[in-house]
């Protein structure tokens, strides 16, 4: 009898042990969005070297007329119509398009840098990934006007320096819970925000009223590097709603 009462309260030990296992496991795994996977990806695959830091600074590529290596900004409009597009750049090193052209394939041939076929080297996978991060980076037409408002306004507020471009990627936070700053996109945004009033206050004040209140959560926000600064006297009355109407645009889209 008392073996059995032995055996048993080990089990319920070990059992409960387990169980707490699974909810910190649940609570700390790191759900980076694509973007921010194909933003890793990039800067360890060698994009960067050519496209600049984050792709936003094309390394001078002598021979030819364009005299530098496209960016993920604007360039990309000029190179790649669509997301298909840009997958074939990555997966073919160029798209049917451009090799349909001489002259294209004289600029190519002319120049000291190019661009490679990645598809032998990367998981479909990981070119979505990357296909998700060079769309990010080119800002994507945004049908919606207070949408698009809203993310001019993030620009100028400096919100895209944290959150990254479109606020869709997760900067390394030494020192917070996960590890990176959270982005407006994917599941971690629906944990910490729980509607447009949550969102107000996150942006006013820096903190929801929730995750003030709870001392676990305050005492990961006070340890991290990057905190989110309150933005209550910056605002101009027009933009909490513009950020919102951005913020559900981007995650419905
Ligand atoms: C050795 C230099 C080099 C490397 C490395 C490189 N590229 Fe390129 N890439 C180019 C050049 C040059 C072009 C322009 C293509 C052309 O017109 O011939 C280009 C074009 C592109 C384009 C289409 C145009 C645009 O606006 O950017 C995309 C997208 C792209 N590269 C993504 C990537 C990704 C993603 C990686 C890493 C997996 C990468 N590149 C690595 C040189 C490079
Ligand atoms: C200095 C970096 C920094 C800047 C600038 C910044 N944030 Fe944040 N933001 C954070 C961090 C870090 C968090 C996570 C909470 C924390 O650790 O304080 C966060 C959390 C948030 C959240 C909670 C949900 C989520 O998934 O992101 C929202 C919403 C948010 N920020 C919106 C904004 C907006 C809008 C702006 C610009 C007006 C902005 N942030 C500017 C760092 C920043």
């Amino acid at each position: 009898m008392k073996l059995i009462r032995l055996a048993l309260a080990r089990l319920i030990v070990i059992g409960g042990a387990l169980a707490l296992l699974v909810i910190a496991w649940r609570t700390l795994r790191p759900e980076l969005p694509a973007a921010e996977r194909g933003r890793r990806l990039a800067e360890k695959t060698g994009c960067f070297a050519c496209h600049g830091p984050e792709g936003t600074r094309g390394t001078v590529n002598p021979g030819r007329t364009d005299v530098s290596v496209p960016t993920f900004e604007d360039d990309v409009m000029m190179y790649a119509k669509t997301r298909e597009e840009i997958r074939e750049w990555i997966h073919d090193g160029s798209t049917a398009r451009r090799r349909a052209s001489a002259a294209w394939r004289d600029e190519r041939e002319n120049g000291a840098l190019r661009m490679q076929a990645f598809g032998t080297r990367l998981t479909e996978r990981q070119i979505d990934d990357l296909v998700a991060f060079v769309t990010a980076a080119s800002g994507p037409k945004i049908p919606d006007s207070l949408a698009r408002s809203g993310i001019a306004r993030a620009e100028k507020l400096g919100c895209t320096g944290c959150h990254g471009q479109g606020g869709r990627l997760a900067r390394r936070n030494p020192g917070s819970l996960k590890g990176y700053v959270p982005s407006w996109d994917g599941p971690d945004f629906a944990e910490l925000v729980r509607d447009s009033t949550e969102f107000r206050q996150w942006v006013e004040k820096g903190v929801s009223r929730r995750f003030d209140r709870n001392p676990a959560a305050r005492y990961f926000l006070n340890r991290a590097v990057l905190r989110m600064p309150a933005f209550k006297k910056h605002l101009e009355p027009a933009d909490v709603p513009a950020l919102w109407a951005y913020v559900t645009w981007l995650r419905h889209s």
